[in-house]
Formats: structure tokens, sequence, C-alpha cells
């Protein structure tokens, strides 16, 4: 049966490159996700786009003396090539600054808004008492009041995740120049929370089976239903198209608010550029949808609190009901796959500490998919993760080089150096049986893992899969058959069958590598299939052109089955799949990021 299954992966933001932590999080098991789940023959929606409001934005074109709008030009440019060339295949990677965007935020906050759950209230912002100008939230630093810690900023604690205000920072002080800033009467809307306090903890109390790590953040979650601002005072962001506010120079929808409604506003775009605009309905209307989220632990409170209230708000479905809004009754989230964080040397990635390895040079160096491994192995699933290169080495030299790489290139040689093509076996011993059919339940084993978004599980037993092939083959010998072609051959067959099975079940970890195994073993055509890149003319702005990554990832011939090799196709001299790497890398790192 066919589960329309929508992979929706947190935004990032636009205002620099892509760093290897962000990717842990969000496109690498986004990406193993939504990989197996069309080979299982599900119908897979995946969508993201570049966040490209709110003050990130602002500060980095501050900083390099850009209006917004070139910031975001310019940096979701780049975010486009580091995703495509990590292999994430996104039906559609669009961004925050369309017009269809704009239209679908507006609509939904609409809806939510003549459902009751949207109220105007006094609140205190933040100024510069030298400049006069309002502070956004993201410029004021000061002491959590939850946690302590020192360096939270008005809009969010780094360090606990929770949500704040500026006003309610201890010891404010500007970002900018360090004065203490001055708290003003401003009049904002709030999404009204606590009219939400039944059903969202009723939904929540069902989440159960999440992972460990988000089923204890969502846990206090309902204990911390205030109203939330959902518009700020910037003149960057979503218009506020209701009376009084629409005209209003410095009033915008918050960030937040429009970039979570973004994993709908793109779904529509998708709709809309595949020729039929209401094909979004079967991910976000059907029941049977799966809705899978990935992101950072730092947004986990934006998908499993205030998304659902959005959400429940435009179907009128709160505590106060009301009636659907434009769009039907709207799927919530099925379930909030967060990572932790990948570190380095102990502390978060982050490019102000200067503790960064970009992306695109890590692929330039290393290839997309020893950071695919890397990242699915030993990956920050549940828990932080310190990266170090002594580790990345390690994995890639012992298991992606020498497990996997060995095991092909082993299996592939001899035959293609005896047979010229697959061998056809002959009566096989319990041995061949046993390694078969070990090939065959992992397809079970690992896709009831990777359904349920647990990924280091998923591929140590797809590598165990492989580990008994090499024993199988240290064991039998095949290099010492010459004198009896015919066990030699069933041999030979054996491990071939269990090298195309080993790769289909790596096939959504190392899809780069899986084409190349898929053709070293006389196979054709597109066996993996790769995002591209393309330039559209938005959908409503005509002239603005955007870069979108899409694919056409029907065409890709990679099924969740083990499929009997066919006797007699020729084979091709193998090439290594994966070099390895000089052990000296382990001390020194790699020149674009040495280490100190
Ligand atoms: N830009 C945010 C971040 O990098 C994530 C936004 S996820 C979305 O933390 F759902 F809001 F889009
Ligand atoms: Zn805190």
């Amino acid at each position: 049966m066919s589960t329309p299954i929508l992979t929706a992966v947190a935004w990032p933001y636009a205002n620099g490159p892509r760093h290897i932590g962000h990717v842990s999080g969000i496109g690498v098991p986004s990406d193993v996700f939504a990989r197996y789940q069309r080979m299982a023959g599900n119908r897979v929606l995946m969508v993201s786009g570049s966040d490209e409001h709110g003050t990130p934005i602002l500060v980095q074109a501050e900083k390099e003396g850009l209006t917004p709008q070139q910031t975001v030009d310019k940096y979701h440019r780049i975010i486009v090539d580091d995703l495509q060339g990590l292999g994430v295949t996104y039906d559609l990677y669009t961004r925050t600054t369309t017009g269809n965007h704009a239209k679908v935020v507006q609509e939904l906050f609409l809806a939510m808004h003549r459902n009751g759950y949207v109220i105007p209230q006094r609140t205190r912002g933040a100024i510069s008492p030298s400049t006069g100008r309002t502070l956004p939230d993201r410029y004021v630093e000061g002491t959590c009041p939850i946690c302590g810690y020192d360096g939270a900023r008005g809009d969010q604690c780094d360090n606990c995740g929770n949500q704040l205000d500026a006003a309610e920072l201890i010891n404010p002080r500007s970002r900018i120049n360090g004065e203490k800033p001055e708290f003003i009467e401003t009049e904002h809307l709030f999404l009204d929370l606590p009219a939400f306090t039944e059903t969202l903890g009723k939904w929540l109390a069902g989440k159960t089976d999440w992972r460990p790590n988000v089923v204890n953040f969502t846990r206090n979650l309902i204990d911390d239903m205030r109203p939330r601002p959902i518009t700020r005072d910037l003149d960057w962001g979503v218009r506020i198209p209701l009376d009084g506010w629409r005209d209003q120079p410095l009033k915008r929808f918050y960030v937040w608010f429009d970039a979570v409604i973004g994993y709908f506003s793109a779904s529509v775009e998708w709709a809309r550029r595949s020729g039929d605009p209401e094909a979004w309905r079967a991910w976000w209307n059907d029941p049977a949808a799966q809705c899978v989220y990935f992101m950072g632990k730092d947004n986990i409170t934006f998908h499993a609190q205030i998304w659902p209230a959005l959400l429940l708000g435009h179907n009128g479905a709160g505590d106060k009901g009301g009636t659907p809004g434009p769009f039907g009754e709207l799927n919530l989230p099925t379930e909030i796959a967060s990572s932790e964080y990948l570190t380095m040397s102990g502390s978060k990635f982050s490019t102000s500490r200067g503790t960064v390895i970009y992306l695109h040079e890590f692929l330039a160096e290393f290839g997309p998919d020893t950071l695919r491994y890397f990242i699915s192995a030993a990956g920050p699933e549940t828990q932080d993760v310190d990266f170090t290169w002594e580790e990345f080495v390690r994995r890639v030299n012992f298991e992606l080089a020498n497990e996997w790489g060995n095991l092909v290139n082993r299996a592939l040689s001899m035959a293609y150096k005896n047979n010229g093509a697959i061998p056809r076996p002959g009566t096989p011993t319990e041995a061949d049986e046993q390694l078969k059919a070990q090939a065959r339940a992992a397809f079970d084993t690992v896709g009831d893992a990777l359904a349920r978004s647990r990924f280091r599980a998923g591929i140590s037993e797809a590598m165990r899969v492989v580990s008994a092939a090499n024993k199988y083959l240290s064991e039998q010998q095949p290099w010492k058959l010459g004198d009896d072609p015919e066990r030699r051959d069933t041999v030979l067959h054996t491990a071939l069958q269990v090298v195309q099975d080993a790769n289909t079940l790596l096939t959504p970890f190392l899809p780069h590598a899986a084409q190349k195994v898929h053709e070293a073993l006389g196979g054709t055509g597109v066996w993996a299939a790769q995002p591209e890149v393309r330039e559209v003319e938005d959908l409503d702005v005509p002239g603005k052109i955007n870069p979108i990554i899409t694919g056409d990832y029907g065409a890709e011939q990679a099924r969740w089955e083990s499929r009997p090799i066919e006797v007699g196709r020729p084979l091709s001299k193998p090439k290594p799949l994966f070099a390895k790497l000089d052990p000296k890398l382990a001390e020194t790192g790699p020149d674009f990021a040495p280490i100190k």
C-alpha cells in the first residue's frame, strides 16, 4: 500500500553558507528517510527552502553592507548549491520571499484570525536610547530567566531552547553597542496559545513513540502556554493583511510565524508547478498521510507547539472551535525527528566562534557520501556528538573503505577476472543460503528502523550484512577454488547477490556510491536519482527569478527489495569505491579546516 509521506525539512536562514553542523539535523537524515520511503513505494513530497526574513538576515545584511534582499539573494543561491551537492532530493527547495509564500501565509493567518485565535495586545518593545530606533528581540542579549545562561537572546535561549521575550531578560543589553535598551509600549498581534491547552495537550500526550530526546523536551511545553507575539516592529517580512496593519511600514509577521507556514506554502508551490494545483492535498488533507519533520533541537518548540497550534487555529480545531479555513483540515505533524548538535571540540558549530567546516569545502575534498555516512552512523541523532577528524578518518577508512569498498572490490574483481560476467551458480551450501537469507531479512529490520527515523540503527544493521559477506568470502576462499570452478562460481554468485542486496540497503545513505555499484554490477540507467538546481520564474511576481532544487525522482530504479541478479550479465572492471584517507588527516585536519 502506498502512503503519502510529507518529508518536511527545517528551513535554513539565508544568512551564510551551510556548515556540516547544519546538515546533521536536516539535510542528511531527511534525505535518507525520503529516499527509503520512495524505494519502499510510498508517495513522498519533500519540501523546504531558505528562511529569508527576520533579524538573522538583517544582522548579516548590516555586517556586509548589503540590503536584506541582496543578502538573501546571495546566500539562497549558495545554500541551494550546498544542498544539491549533498544529494538531498527535495521535490521543492524554495524560499520565503516568493509571492506564493506571502499569499499562503496571509490566507492561513486570516483563517486563524476569523476563528478567534489571534489577539492584539499592548506589549513592551525594546528601543535603542541612543538612536531611538526599535531594537529587534534578537539584538537584545542578557541572562535567561529560565536557565540562567548569560548569552540568551531576546527571542530565544540557545542553552535551554526556550522562547523568550526581550523584556524578560535579566540585565538586558544591546548586541549592537552594549547599551541598556529602553522598553516602550507597542501593539502586536499574539497567537492565543492558552486557547490550545486542551487540544494541543491531548495531541502531544499521544506522541509517545517520538525520539526520546523530543519526548523529553515536549513534556514541559504544555506548561508554557502563554500568548506569543506573531508580529514584530520591522520593515522586513510578510505584511499583515488586516486594516490598520497592512500599511504600517514597521509591522511585519515574526520570522518564525511565516517560516513554519513555509512547509505548507512550498507544498502549494510544488503543486502549482506540477500542473495540478490541488496536488498538495494528498499530503495535507488525507488523514492517512504521514508528516515527518526534520530539524535541530533548537527548533523543537516551533514544530511541536507553535506550528501545530497554527494548524489547529486554521482548522478551527483549538479549544475555542471554529471552522476550517480555505485549505480544509490540514494535517498536524506525525513525527518530530529532531537531532541534537554536532559540535567540534565541545562547542556548538558556530560561525561566530570560528570552528566552522563549510559544506562546500567538505564536499569538494571528500565527496557527499563520506559525510552522509558519518552523520548517519555517528551523528547527533539522540545526543550531542563531537565531530573529530580522527573519528571521520576511522569511519571512512575502516568502515567505508575496508568493509564496504573492499567487499565490492573483492567480489567484483574475482568475478570479472574469472567470468567477465555474473557467474551461474551450482547447488548452494548451507553457508550460501544462510548469508543470502541474512541479507534478505535485513530489508525488514533496516526498513523498520528507517521508517521510524532510527538512522544509526538502520545503517549498523545494513553494515552487519557487509561484515557477514566479508567473513563469508574469507571462509570460502574462492581464490583457492581454481580446480573447482562450479563451487567457485557458486561462491562468487552468492557474494555478488549479497553485494547487490547490501547496495540496495545502503542506497538511502550512500546514493552516489550506490549508482556506481549498480553500474559495476552491469546495471544501466538511474539507480539512485539526484537533485538538480533550476532557475524558475516566481509564480506571482513576473520577472523575478528564483533558483530552486527539484528533481525527477520517479525515474529511479532502486526498490526496497532483494532482486535476483541476472546470470550472464557482463561486468566491468571495478574501480575503488572509496579512497582511503591519509591517516595524517586525523592529526592535522584538512587545509580548509586545520586543527589548531
Ligand atoms: N531558520 C530556522 C533555523 O535555522 C529554522 C526554520 S524552520 C521553519 O533555526 F520551519 F520555520 F522553516
Ligand atoms: Zn535558558
